[in-house]
């Protein structure tokens, strides 16, 4: 599939894993159910929600894994990397709907295709990285939410900005169906996770992987993912068939840079 055709689209499973991590399971952490519950109940109710906290947490992953579940076909994604303007948004949003021909040139003939398209049919439209918009970005996507004829339920997703610019905003803030900080895992959580995460820690001794949390991962699931990816290469690469504190210690050598001077 060409990178046209994939805009928009829910991503596969194994690209939602941190380098792609060989032998990796998704995990319904508590985190990831209570997502699952919110987006069900925002597609019932065609309602807007957020989703947000720091990153690495699992967010994506969460919002991803629940809608390849709920919603595949109606699900139509837009990230930005960095802060778009309204022009950026509506250009985002005409490809990840993948409606034909040439984005409009003028703006009020562009909101009138778009709004004309959300009319159609019923969607889930997902915004990944929701810390990058604007406030007038929020407001683009509440007026097309809040139009009478539109069909559509949207889940904001994001860093702690995402949850300021909407709570500052009251307009927006009093829209907001549901509200989901994800935290990082409590250690009781990290036990029962981690071994059916990776096959590399399903029979690894609990306070060893008490130890890399309290050491180096802290909850945070994208450093799990991290710390097992290096794990993986120095089993390879000393041909160890387990797992121990040796190699442990030693993978967190690469995993932090200079220290501040
Ligand atoms: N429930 C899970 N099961 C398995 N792996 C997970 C899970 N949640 C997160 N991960 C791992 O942690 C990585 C980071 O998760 P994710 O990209 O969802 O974080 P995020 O909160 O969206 O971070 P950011 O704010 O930087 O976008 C994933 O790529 C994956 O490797
Ligand atoms: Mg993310």
């Amino acid at each position: 599939m060409s990178t046209a055709q994939r805009k928009g689209r829910l991503p596969a499973e194994r690209d939602d894993h941190y380098m792609r991590l060989d032998g990796a399971h998704i995990v319904g952490t508590k985190a990831l159910l209570r997502v699952k519950e919110n987006i069900r109940s925002a597609i019932d109710t065609k309602a807007m929600i957020c989703v947000y906290g720091e990153a690495g947490r699992g967010k994506s992953l969460a919002v991803n894994t629940s809608l390849r579940l709920l919603a595949p076909t109606i699900t139509h994604r837009i990230q930005f990397r960095a802060r778009p303007s309204t022009r950026d948004l509506r250009h985002e949003l005409f490809y990840a709907l993948r409606l034909p021909g040439t984005p409009p040139e003028r703006p009020i003939e562009f909101d009138r295709v778009l709004r004309s398209a959300l009319a159609r049919t019923f969607r889930v439209l997902v915004c990944d990285e929701a810390q990058w918009l604007s406030k007038q970005c929020f407001e683009y996507l509440r007026y097309l939410w809040d139009d009478t004829d539109t069909d559509l339920a949207i889940v904001f997703t994001g860093g702690n900005g995402c949850y300021r610019v909407l709570q500052n905003e009251p307009m927006l803030e009093s829209r907001i169906y549901a509200w989901q900080e994800i935290e990082p895992m409590p250690t009781d959580e990290v036990l029962t996770v981690i071994p059916a995460f990776h096959p590399i820690w399903e029979a690894a001794d609990p306070d060893l992987i008490t130890l890399a949390d309290t050491e180096a991962a802290h909850g945070n699931f994208r450093a799990w993912a991290r710390i097992t990816h290096h794990m993986l290469a120095s089993m390879k690469e000393l041909r160890r068939e387990a797992v121990d504190e040796e190699l442990l210690r030693w993978t967190y050598s690469k995993l932090k840079g200079r220290s501040p001077a």
